[in-house]
């Protein structure tokens, strides 16, 4: 995820994008830049900060009236200069920022060398500039010249787009935030309104696939055909920290709802790292804390059913006193911050007995990218609330991409759209959220796949309400915790309509005699008739299940706290990274 921001208009554009980006910076803060016309294009990028860099190559020197700049969050190609935006074609003539990921990016960066390109960055960004530049070459006009090199692009995109001689910005955005800015004799494009909001509160909602062209007094918007289409303006009325949170009261209700975003951004992660080593190694030992253990045990579960593989899936804390791994080991440590000293240390101690250790993690140059031996990243930006939500949605989907990439049987594209539709279902979901505000005790059951999902609304719930909160596998029960049943205990039981159903049926029945109150999660009937409350899930293949079984269970959290008045992104003896052992 990065931050974008174009600008035309009076102003000094370098103050307003500067600016621009110091809001922008939560999407993304590993390198920054910043292009500006004024007659010529100049180009200014770094690595570092917005203050660091802008204040290094000052930024605010820049004369010029348009202008646009860029704050990256890496996905493709490390953080340095040469991958920072603004990129250029082969004359500078052409120069552009992006934030998101172009999946096609090989074979168009191939086509695009034979006909002579030469590129300057490790970036999926850079082709879109050259790609401009060729549609121009070949005598199409450079308005044209954007239409067809969009239309050209798969994945996602927000482009923000120079073309000197030309004083207006192109945009298009598909699958990935940019708004439309509209002030008076200026306009503004952003990859959220609290980068331009004290400039502007009238907005332009950008629909995905469109294009625009904005210029100094005026905007026109376009579909992917280059026809002319009619956006309605609508003006906003937020107050800065609302702005900050895009409108949202927490960051992590917005990380909620951001999911549907970023799955999509996962599911474009470059996992061919794990290919090699998955068919490689027969014994696979899994290390992470918190979240990410329980995202784990989904891949435990995978990897053992799915692939035949001899798995364990380990807590990193516990790693070096329980395992012995040897050179034959593959060892996948799953973690978020890439910072937790826990999973990091489980990462030397494998690697000292000679395992081969793959890492899953969100943020680019981590400390866990220097001691593992091959990479994937989440591309789920930034989290800053302290309990992980999005980024655990994320690990699930680049562990599905990993091991189901290619399996016709396997639909991944639909899960945002599916999300999207249990997100509807927020205000109910926050009316069962006051039933049980007031409890003491609430236990979670599911079985097989459901199973680390009901560990994962556990720890949730007791993260950020304090309620006392513990997940078991259903058949367990009968072993010990069904002594702590009683009348009006909530029990969620996570249920649905596949290999469990019929036993987690079994299940339910027993708490509720012993008076336990259901709320169910499922899309089984007979589950739905027994529970006292039921929250729906559509039908899928069940092995999806896991994405849509978490996101009820996050907003419950989500709303208990609030209720409990628990400020959400701040739970009281917790850090987001724990660089401790
Ligand atoms: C901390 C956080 C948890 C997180 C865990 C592992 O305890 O509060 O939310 O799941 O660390 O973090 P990682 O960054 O390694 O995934």
């Amino acid at each position: 995820m990065c931050g974008i921001i174009g600008y035309v208009g009076s102003k000094r554009a370098s103050d307003v994008i500067t600016e621009g980006l110091k809001r922008l910076e939560y999407r993304g803060y590993d390198s920054v830049g910043i292009a500006i016309y004024n007659g010529g294009i100049h180009i200014r990028k770094e690595k570092g900060t917005v203050e660091e860099v802008s204040t290094a190559l000052q930024f605010t020197n820049l004369d010029g009236h348009l202008g646009i700049g860029h704050t990256r969050w890496a996905t493709h190609g490390a953080p340095c200069k040469d991958n920072a935006h603004p990129h250029h074609d082969c004359t500078g003539k052409v120069v552009l920022v992006h934030n998101g990921v172009i999946e096609n990016f090989i074979p168009l960066k191939s086509e695009l060398e034979k006909k002579g390109h030469r590129f300057n960055s490790e970036t999926d960004t850079e082709l879109i500039a050259h790609f401009i530049e060729q549609y121009m070459n070949d005598g199409l006009s450079p308005f044209i010249s954007f239409i067809r090199t969009v239309e050209r692009l798969k994945g996602s995109y927000s482009i923000v787009s120079l073309i000197e001689g030309e004083d207006k910005i192109y945009i298009a955005r598909k699958n990935s935030p940019l708004i439309l800015g509209v002030g008076k004799d200026e306009m503004f494009c952003a990859s959220d309104i609290p980068a331009v909001l004290n400039h502007t509160k009238t907005f332009v909602p950008l629909e995905e696939g469109d294009i625009a062209v904005i210029s100094k007094l005026d905007y026109t918007v376009y579909d992917h055909f280059g026809n002319q289409i009619k956006r309605t303006p609508i003006e906003i009325n937020w107050s800065s920290e609302m702005a900050e949170k895009g409108g949202y009261p927490h960051f992590m209700l917005k990380e909620i709802h951001d999911q549907v975003h970023f799955i999509y951004e996962s599911l474009a992660a470059d996992v061919s790292a794990s290919e090699d080593l998955l068919n490689l190694f027969d014994n696979i030992q899994l290390v992470a804390a918190g979240t990410s253990y329980h995202a784990s045990l989904v891949l435990k579960y995978l990897l053992q059913k799915f692939k035949g593989k001899t798995v364990e899936s380990i807590i990193a804390s516990e790693y070096p006193f329980v395992s012995f791994p040897t050179k034959d080991t593959l060892v996948i440590a799953i973690s978020q911050s890439g910072e937790t000293a826990d999973t990091i240390q489980a990462v030397r101690y494998a690697k000292q007995c000679g395992a081969k250790v793959l890492a899953l993690t969100n943020v680019v140059q981590s400390s866990i990218t220097r001691v593992a031996d091959k990479i994937i990243y989440l591309n789920a930006g930034p989290e800053v609330s302290v309990a992980a939500t999005k980024t655990f949605s994320s690990q699930l989907a680049v562990i599905y991409k990993m091991l189901f990439s290619g399996d016709k049987n396997i639909d991944l594209s639909q899960i945002p759209q599916i999300i999207e539709t249990i997100l509807q279902q927020e205000e109910f979901i926050r009316s069962v959220a006051a039933q049980i505000s007031n409890k003491k005790n609430i236990f979670f059951l599911g079985r097989g796949l459901s199973y680390p999902i009901a560990m994962e609304g556990a720890l949730k719930l007791k993260e950020i309400s304090y309620i006392h909160a513990e997940a078991y596998p259903g058949g367990e029960l009968k072993h010990g915790p069904l002594s702590l049943i009683e009348n009006g205990v909530p029990v969620i039981v996570l249920a649905p309509d596949d290999e469990t159903s019929s036993k987690m049926l079994g299940s339910l029945k027993e708490v509720k005699t012993r008076g336990a109150y259901v709320i169910a999660i499922t899309n089984n009937p007979e589950i739905e008739k027994e529970a006292h409350i039921s929250i729906n899930i559509p039908h899928l293949n069940p092995i999806l299940y896991p994405f849509v079984l978490t996101i009820p269970l996050q907003l419950l959290a989500y709303y208990v706290s609030i209720r409990k008045d628990i400020d959400p992104d701040r739970p009281r003896n917790l850090a987001k990274s724990v660089t401790v052992e």
